[in-house]
């Protein structure tokens, strides 16, 4: 079968049948695990401005962020994924819902009540103050306001999930993506990666999309020779997903951007 990538992703991405990874917050378990201890390890830090890159039509990795932040930046390739985040940021009636997971998260993970799980949520949706295109083949890969002045080591943590890996073909482009999403970072700023290791395809209903196949190698690597100098962390789980994908395992890995 024919794999999708590029410009697929405008028309063959639908947005409902990749929702169907996240129809219950236990499947995405583990990364709500890694993200929470992660934030929680930044705390009491606050006000930090955060880049979502290549976001896709989800907001749920954002949840334990959302305390911790003066603004979220959320940068996405397809405009039907903005169009459905905006829709949910505007909580129109036929947007996603995504209340299951705020409670997951703030209510299993961070042992707050129902009621805080319902606060957490307007405070992503004000939070988010910006949903923007990006291409990470572009220099400046994300497409900022025109008023902005340059966006260059202006974010405390860049965020990206499952998205490098759906763009890249090569050891070296997987290289060059890293290298420009940390010109966003701060110096000490933060990289948060969560994905998958040596997947060639994932399903989005019937229709395959190709993946470049990630070694944890390959992500240490990488890493360290774009200057993240204190490697922290990368947790890996084993995984069996056939009915999606054919991913070995899951990972999320940090890194910090050393100080100058
Ligand atoms: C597997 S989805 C990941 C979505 C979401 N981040 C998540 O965690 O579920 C891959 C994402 O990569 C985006 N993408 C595809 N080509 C891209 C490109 N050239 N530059 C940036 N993002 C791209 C897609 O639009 C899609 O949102």
């Amino acid at each position: 079968m024919e794999l999708k990538c590029g410009k697929d992703y405008h028309t063959s991405f639908d947005v409902e049948n990749y929702l169907d990874f996240y129809r219950e917050p236990k499947l995405n378990e583990f990364q709500y695990v890694a993200r929470h201890e992660f934030w929680s390890r930044l705390a009491p830090r606050k006000n930090l401005r955060v880049l979502n890159f290549g976001g896709g039509p989800v907001i749920s990795d954002l949840i334990s962020a959302a305390p911790f932040v003066e603004e979220i930046i959320f940068a996405e390739y397809s405009e039907r994924n903005r169009q459905a985040v905006e829709k949910w940021r505007q909580n129109l009636p036929d947007s996603h819902d995504w209340s299951a997971h705020f409670r997951f998260i703030v209510e299993n993970l961070e042992g707050r009540s129902g009621e805080e799980a319902a606060i957490r949520e307007s405070e992503l949706r004000r939070k988010i103050t910006h949903i923007l295109p990006c291409d990470i083949e572009w220099d400046n890969p994300v497409k900022w306001p025109s008023s902005w002045e340059s966006q260059s080591a202006m974010f405390d943590v860049v965020t990206t999930s499952l998205c490098l890996e759906a763009c890249v073909t090569s050891k070296e482009s997987y290289r060059h993506a890293i290298g420009k999403l940390k010109k966003y970072l701060k110096p000490g700023g933060h990289i948060v990666m969560y994905g998958v290791m040596e997947e060639t395809y994932y399903l989005v209903g019937q229709e395959r999309f190709y993946c470049f196949p990630l070694t944890r190698n390959l992500i240490e690597e990488t890493l360290a020779s774009e200057g993240f100098k204190t490697f922290n962390e990368i947790k890996l789980l084993a995984v069996s997903l056939e009915a999606y994908c054919d991913a070995k395992e899951i990972f999320f890995a940090t890194a910090t951007l050393e100080e100058v």
